[in-house]
């Protein structure tokens, strides 16, 4: 009977990115990674028909669309701000799912990621919404600890494993001995923060006003952390704020190291306090082991070596920074009986 219930089982990991939702099933891996953005009809406030206005498509129209429609993100920082949004987005996502592994994947139980710090409040309602989408139970894991499992690190050893997850809307910086977070927190500054401090540079500098969008695929053409040895340049258009007429500019990636240069010390400020809250025994461990660096913002050209250079310890990026977390979850999946007592539930969390 024990084989058949593993057969029939149907396991889900979703990391709830405030970019991306990553979706894994149990025995399948990563299934589905789709930005986490729906498209609404502004009037009735319902998600486009079809259910083709959701993730990739719903992307596209961030900062286009015509007055009829407005293209929402339901989590911010993290967390989901907007829980009709955030269900119908995972409700699209599941049947998008179905259809991919024909499976019917019928009261899944759903193990969800999630940053370490989060209110209880915020916490009962990632449960809810996880649940109203069809799950017969869900599990929580920080997404810390799901970044470091999948990026291969000895966390259950007595040695001091740090990882810093550099995401869209939080960094999630932990350091891990014997299974669990030795010291940990939640920096409110990432990808989504270089993106606007480079529209404020802009904007400041340039007199040029531009879309989220747009300074973000600045941040990707020619954004840089430390000095390049042939620093890059792009032209880039926007409205003068002056004469209210569009203009271009050329931009370098110096003016981008420039404008992002306050938003980075503060992941610096959050990484050092992180290790500065460790045992000493552990923080000696790091000078060896390093920190991992995962999540997509990891990517950005020279972060490593800055972060190398403030911190004095040595800092590799994972080779797929993208999907660490959810391959993380994909392994907690396959040890989903062992471990399960190991996540949070909404059980527990009463
Ligand atoms: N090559 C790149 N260089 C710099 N930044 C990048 C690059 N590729 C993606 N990013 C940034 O990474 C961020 C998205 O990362 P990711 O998909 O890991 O976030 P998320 O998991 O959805 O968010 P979170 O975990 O914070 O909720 C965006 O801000 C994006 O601009
Ligand atoms: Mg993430």
């Amino acid at each position: 009977m024990l084989w058949l219930g593993r057969f029939f089982r149907q396991d889900l990991g979703i990391d709830l990115g405030t970019a991306n939702t990553v979706i894994a099933v149990a025995g399948m891996g990563v299934v589905l990674n789709e930005p986490s953005v729906v498209a609404l009809e502004k009037d009735s406030k319902r998600r486009l028909v079809g259910g083709s206005a959701v993730g990739k498509l719903a992307r596209q129209m961030l900062g286009k669309t015509p007055q009829s429609m407005s293209a929402a993100k339901p989590l911010s920082r993290g967390v989901i701000t907007d829980y009709r949004l955030c269900e119908a987005m995972l409700l699209a996502f599941m049947k998008k799912l179905r259809r991919q592994t024909r499976r019917s994947l019928i009261r899944p139980r759903v193990l969800v990621s999630a940053p370490i710090e989060m209110t209880a409040v915020e916490r009962r309602a990632l449960f809810n919404t996880i649940e109203r989408c069809g799950a017969s139970r869900s599990y929580l894991i920080s997404k810390a600890k799901a970044a470091a499992i999948g990026a291969g690190l000895p966390i259950s050893e007595p040695v001091a494993s740090m990882i810093c997850d550099l995401g869209s809307g939080t960094t999630e910086i932990a350091i891990f001995s014997l299974g669990d977070a030795v010291s940990s927190r939640t920096c409110p500054v990432a990808g989504d923060d270089l993106d606007r401090a480079i529209a404020d540079y802009l904007k400041k500098n340039y007199a040029l006003r531009i879309g989220l969008p747009t300074a973000e695929q600045l941040k990707l053409d020619i954004g840089s952390a430390v000095p390049l040895s042939q620093e890059l340049s792009s032209e880039v258009r926007g409205l003068d704020i002056i004469s209210g007429v569009p203009r271009r500019a050329f931009i370098t990636s110096e003016d981008l190291r420039e404008a992002i240069t306050e938003p980075l010390s503060r992941i610096v400020a959050g990484i050092r306090e992180t290790i500065e809250a460790c045992q000493p025994e552990l923080v000696a461990d790091l000078a060896e082991t390093g920190i991992v660096l995962t999540g997509c913002a990891a990517r950005l050209r020279g972060l490593d070596q800055l972060l190398t250079d403030q911190l004095g310890i040595v800092v590799r990026i994972d080779d797929e920074p993208e999907s660490a977390t959810v391959r993380g979850m994909s392994i907690c999946l396959d040890h989903f009986d062992e471990w399960k007592q190991q996540f949070l539930t909404d059980l527990r969390d009463a």
